[in-house]
């Protein structure tokens, strides 16, 4: 992977976190990254790591052998047209843009050049990332590298293109749902004796512990929970309670909330 050049096109959130991300793996020299966007000063900070920045996309699309594309839907399709005239079937491009197809992409630079589409979540800054990805078969070849190197930055899951939409909902808004839950119960924390740090301290730690149970074990989560609900005891109560004020439909419907703001099942 060293030798590899990979370009970011589009370097704001999610694409300077795929830069923070590829940076800390180590796999990936610093010299061989390059990020765009027009407010190129906003990447200032990845530019003083050795990571090389520009507004030009064409120049940065040229050199690379992998391109990633990280803007926003309204964009994706001039930016394509943008850098088509450099794209060759040497290359793999990777598309993280939600809402827009394989094949709406497949229309703008043809069948030649190997397309992919990745749908990571921030924690990709921190090689956390669970990273969805959907390609046509034909692209077998280049599969490896690109499991690879979604696994540098955290996991994978190769999926139909069909659930993309819902790949982007559970896997990459779920990071702000998550943290939703992660500041509801640091204010429960606060209220019952803890500074706003400590209870940030704790909760986050018990989160990464509870993922860290059912990653490892692949038990059903409810498995773990019986462990900690004792007959009588505090715990039940505490959850039966946040039941009947409907935490898991919440849950369930900001889910399906978003699913169905993405225009549904298609893209
Ligand atoms: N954020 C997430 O957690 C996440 C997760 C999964 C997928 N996605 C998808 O990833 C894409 C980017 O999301 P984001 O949250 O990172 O949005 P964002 O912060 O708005 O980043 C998009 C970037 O594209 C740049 N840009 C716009 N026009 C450009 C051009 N012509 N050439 C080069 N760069 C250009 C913008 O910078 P300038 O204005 O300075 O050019 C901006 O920094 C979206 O399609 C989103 O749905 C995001």
């Amino acid at each position: 992977m060293e030798n590899r050049r990979i370009t970011i096109i589009g370097g704001g959130n999610l694409g300077s976190a795929i830069a923070e991300g590829l940076i800390r793996t180590e796999q990936v020299k610093n010299e061989n990254i390059t990020v765009t966007r027009r407010k190129v000063y906003l990447l200032d900070a990845l530019k003083e790591k050795g990571v090389k920045v520009t507004t030009d996309n064409v120049a940065a699309a040229k050199d690379a052998d992998i391109v990633f594309l990280v803007v926003k839907p309204f964009q994706v399709i001039d930016i394509l047209n943008e850098i088509k005239p450099v794209l060759t079937s040497r290359m793999i491009v990777v598309s993280m843009v939600t809402g827009t197809s394989l094949s709406d992409l497949q229309t703008v630079i043809g069948d030649r050049i190997p397309l992919f589409r990745g749908m990571p979540n921030t924690a990709i800054a921190l090689c956390e990332s669970i990273t969805c990805l959907s390609f046509d078969p034909k692209w077998e070849e280049q599969k490896e590298t690109i499991i690879s190197l979604f696994n540098l930055l955290g996991t994978t899951a190769v999926i139909n293109e069909e659930l993309m939409a819902a790949a982007t909902v559970l896997g990459s808004c779920g990071i702000a749902f998550a943290l939703r839950f992660m500041r509801a119960a640091m204010q429960g924390g606060i209220e019952i004796g803890f500074s706003a740090e400590m209870a940030q301290f704790i909760t986050a730690q018990t989160m990464k512990g509870a993922s860290e149970l059912i990653l490892k074990s692949n038990h059903h989560p409810e498995r773990e929970i019986d462990k900690v609900t004792t007959p009588r005891g505090i715990t039940i109560s505490g959850l039966n309670e946040m039941e009947h004020q409907g935490f898991s439909s919440s849950l369930i419907h900001g889910l399906i909330t978003s699913f169905e703001k993405m225009g549904g099942a298609k893209k």
